[in-house]
């Protein structure tokens, strides 16, 4: 067969590489009975991706930089590329017609559309913003949930109120370096890089595993002083300054010091820490009683995530993906990563150790 001699070597092979969207096609034939529809839910979730991408790498040319002034639900001023990728990915999910509820980060209320979707599109359109002015990596998270009896019932708020448990795809994407779009309907963690060139993911880790023990932690230590003494007692652990090392953790053999690293954006900490091992930890601390972090569409989805890929996730007594919602916006103590790290977290936690 003749080389691909005329393809530049840095494109991926065009016959070579799975695209996402064959990827999704693949499993939709796996899924017995199904419509298309969730398919065509997860096509219309990327096509929002690659724009938001391309305003995301534009940004700062295109005059998206700083704020719009407003302030959202959370009270946090709403930078333009948060606004211009919320409303990226509720245009688009209104069009697919698949999504009886729609609920981001960026509006007050749940969208209870006039239809029967049969999906709740949950998403943090724009994580990271903080980081928005200074070129460091940001991202998109969303999960998707299947909604109990579409035909019958109107959409309503409760649909969007369910554990995560009941997620039925759930991913992220990291505008960094390159774009990566990170995803699970349930089969699997799987990554695809975004060629920029042609507008295409392709497949470029399929089923990827969380290390079950990793040697960096990456928490905002700026916040030790607020925390409580069962997270001052394990972060200190984690340094190699504990006294006391917990007798559990010799058995288990735990080296320390780890290292740290801290981006301040949840997908990009989430990513390093899915891909090498280790722990993130948003914990609650005296000003964020509940924790920073949201349970809906930034905590269970990367909770299922790490799950998938063989890692752990905990507010610190119990699964995050146990947890059952009360508001559309609640907060949650946020700790993911290795299972080894995290069950060692949960120790020190419930008093375990010293
Ligand atoms: P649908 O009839 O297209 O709404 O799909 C029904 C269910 O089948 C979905 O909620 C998924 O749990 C599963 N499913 C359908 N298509 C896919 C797919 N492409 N990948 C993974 N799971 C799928
Ligand atoms: P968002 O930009 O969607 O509000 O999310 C920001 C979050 C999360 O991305 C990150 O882990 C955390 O804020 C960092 O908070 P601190 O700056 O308090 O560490
Ligand atoms: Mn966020
Ligand atoms: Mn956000």
């Amino acid at each position: 067969m003749a080389e691909h001699s005329s393809i530049p070597s840095f494109l991926p092979p065009p016959v070579g590489g799975t695209t996402l969207r064959e990827h999704v096609l693949h499993g939709m034939h796996a899924a017995p009975g199904a419509t298309g529809e969730f398919t065509s839910l997860l096509n219309h979730i990327s096509l929002a991706i690659r724009i938001i991408n391309s305003r995301v790498r534009s940004a700062g040319l295109a005059d998206l930089l700083g704020y719009t002034g407003e302030t959202n639900v959370q009270g946090e001023a709403v930078q333009k590329l948060d606004a211009f990728s919320n409303d990226v990915l509720l245009n688009v999910l209104q069009r697919s017609g698949h999504c009886g509820v729609i609920a981001s980060e960026e509006l007050d209320e749940a969208i209870l559309e006039n239809n029967h979707g049969k999906y709740v599109a949950l998403f943090d359109p724009l994580d990271g913003s903080s980081n928005i002015d200074t070129n460091v990596g940001i991202g998109t998270i969303f999960a998707v949930l299947r909604r109990s009896d579409p035909k019958l019932s109107p959409p309503a708020l409760a649909d969007a109120l369910r554990p995560g448990r009941e997620i039925v795809a759930a991913g992220y994407v990291l505008y960094g370096p390159s774009t990566v779009f990170v995803l699970s309907t349930g089969q699997g963690v799987h990554s695809f890089t975004l060629d920029p060139s042609i507008g295409e993911f392709f497949l470029s880790q399929p089923d990827i595993q969380c290390p079950p023990r990793g040697s960096c932690y990456s928490v905002n230590e700026g916040n030790y002083s607020r925390w409580t003494p069962e997270i001052q007692s394990w972060v200190r652990w984690l340094k190699g300054d504990a006294k006391d090392v917990p007798p559990a953790a010799e058995a288990a053999g735990f080296k320390t010091p780890y290292g740290a690293r801290y981006v301040g954006s949840l997908v990009a900490d989430a990513h390093r820490t899915l891909m090498k091992g280790g722990i993130f930890a948003y914990p609650a601390d005296a000003k964020s009683k509940n924790g920073k972090l949201r349970l809906l569409y930034e905590a269970n989805p990367m909770a299922y995530l790490f799950e998938q890929a063989g890692g752990g996730a905990t507010n610190g007594t119990e699964r995050i993906l146990d947890i059952m919602p009360a508001e559309l916006h609640q907060r949650t103590p946020l700790v993911i990563g290795s299972k080894d790290d995290v069950a060692a977290f949960r120790q020190f936690m419930v008093g375990e150790r010293r």
